[in-house]
């Protein structure tokens, strides 16, 4: 039925409330492909009506779906960077807000964007920072943030969201934020790091599939990293990427180069790491 009355439409802040929360961002926002859809569908059709299968969905949920049963969340895919449970997907904001101190406290993504505009709410749109600022005052501090980064106008989402996530197929590198504003170290780069590199090396082992995803990127080298930005393929090319860090995007030199192993790459994440020492010190 198609209808203007009020009282038909699903009004979001009353009715999508507990599990529910959310939902009418999620319907797009979140990885979209279904577990249990037919491939044709995983490769890029929205949701049909299937009269053998009524209760299954399409490539995106809907209000009241579980999460989970979409691709996100799968274990055997690139959800996750290597060696941690820091998400990597673009579409998995609603996931990571779940996850997060924030999702626990009961926030949706409309208790910091505007529904219509998409806009930060509490200011946020002209600055970032009055939007985290209007809950975390004490925090907007040369002693929390360094006199020296505050000196650059640094802003709370520069180390609390840094841009580190994927989108698949027409995508490109590092194009969404994470939303789980925990901090993610130069140690999460390295765990990484650590984990993928013996794939990388002579005498691995030939028939583990980390090694042929790496055979497979080999191929295509030029493809994979020449073009940081757009990769020819987005899925396939980042398996052997690292984790940006909070503070690799702006302290290049420890940025974690895609596809590199060696031990001077290892040297700048464990440079990263001395830096985040200092700083914790500094900030004390
Ligand atoms: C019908 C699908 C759909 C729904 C529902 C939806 N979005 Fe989006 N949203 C998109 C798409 C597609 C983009 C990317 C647009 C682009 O790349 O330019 C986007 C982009 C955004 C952006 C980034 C804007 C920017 O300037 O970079 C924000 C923030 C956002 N959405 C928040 C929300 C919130 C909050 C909700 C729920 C209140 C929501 N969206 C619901 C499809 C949707
Ligand atoms: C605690 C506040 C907060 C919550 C909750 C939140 N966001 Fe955001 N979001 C931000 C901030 C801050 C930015 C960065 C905006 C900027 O760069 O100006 C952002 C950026 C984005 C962007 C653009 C960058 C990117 O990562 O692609 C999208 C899309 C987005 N949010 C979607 C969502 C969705 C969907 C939800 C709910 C599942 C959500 N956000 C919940 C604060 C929040
Ligand atoms: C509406 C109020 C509100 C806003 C806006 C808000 N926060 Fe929070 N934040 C909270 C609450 C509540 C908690 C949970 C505190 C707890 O459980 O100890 C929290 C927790 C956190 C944590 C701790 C996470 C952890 O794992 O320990 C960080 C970091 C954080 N917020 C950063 C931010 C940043 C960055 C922004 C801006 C993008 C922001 N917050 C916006 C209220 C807010
Ligand atoms: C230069 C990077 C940087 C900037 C900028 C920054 N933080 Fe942090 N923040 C950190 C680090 C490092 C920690 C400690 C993380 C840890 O101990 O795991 C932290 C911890 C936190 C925590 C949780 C721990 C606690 O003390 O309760 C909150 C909340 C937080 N920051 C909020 C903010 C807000 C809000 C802003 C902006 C006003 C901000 N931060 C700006 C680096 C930064
Ligand atoms: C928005 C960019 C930006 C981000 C993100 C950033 N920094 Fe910085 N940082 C700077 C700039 C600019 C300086 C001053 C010039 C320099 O020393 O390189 C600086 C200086 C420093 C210094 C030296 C301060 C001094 O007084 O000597 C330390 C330590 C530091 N940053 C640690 C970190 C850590 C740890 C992180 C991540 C949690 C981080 N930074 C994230 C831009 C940034």
């Amino acid at each position: 039925m198609r209808t203007q009355d009020a009282d038909d439409i699903i009004q979001p802040i009353n009715e999508l409330t507990g599990e529910k929360a959310g939902d009418q961002c999620n319907v797009c926002h979140i990885a979209p492909i279904s577990l249990n859809s037919p491939a044709a569908i995983q490769t890029g059709y929205g949701y049909k009506f299937n009269h053998n299968d009524p209760l299954g969905h399409g490539m995106f949920p809907n209000v009241g779906d579980d999460l989970t049963e979409f691709q996100g969340s799968a274990p055997y895919n690139v959800s996750y960077w290597p060696g941690t449970k820091i998400r990597r997907q673009i579409r998995t904001h609603a996931l990571e807000l779940a996850e997060s101190k924030h999702g626990k406290a009961g926030f949706t993504c409309v208790t910091c964007h505007d529904p219509h505009s998409q806009k930060l709410k509490f200011g946020g749109d002209e600055d970032s920072d009055k939007l985290c600022s209007s809950c975390h005052a004490e925090k907007d501090s040369d002693a929390h943030k360094l006199k020296a980064h505050n000196a650059v106008d640094i802003k709370c989402t520069d180390c609390h969201m840094p841009w580190m996530k994927h989108a698949g197929g027409r995508g490109h590198r590092y194009d969404g934020r994470s939303h789980s504003w925990d901090l993610l170290t130069p140690t999460d780069s390295l765990k990484g790091f650590d984990l993928l590199r013996p794939y990388t090396e002579k005498g691995a082992d030939p028939d583990a599939q980390l090694t042929k995803d790496w055979q497979s990127i080999q191929a295509i080298k030029d493809l994979c990293y020449d073009n940081f930005n757009y990769p020819i393929n987005v899925v396939g090319c980042v398996k052997f990427d690292i984790l940006p860090n909070a503070c690799s995007s702006c302290h290049t030199d420890e940025f974690p180069t895609p596809g590199v192993f060696t031990d001077a790459e290892r040297a700048k994440l464990e440079e990263g790491e001395k830096r985040l020492e200092t700083f914790i010190k500094l900030t004390k």
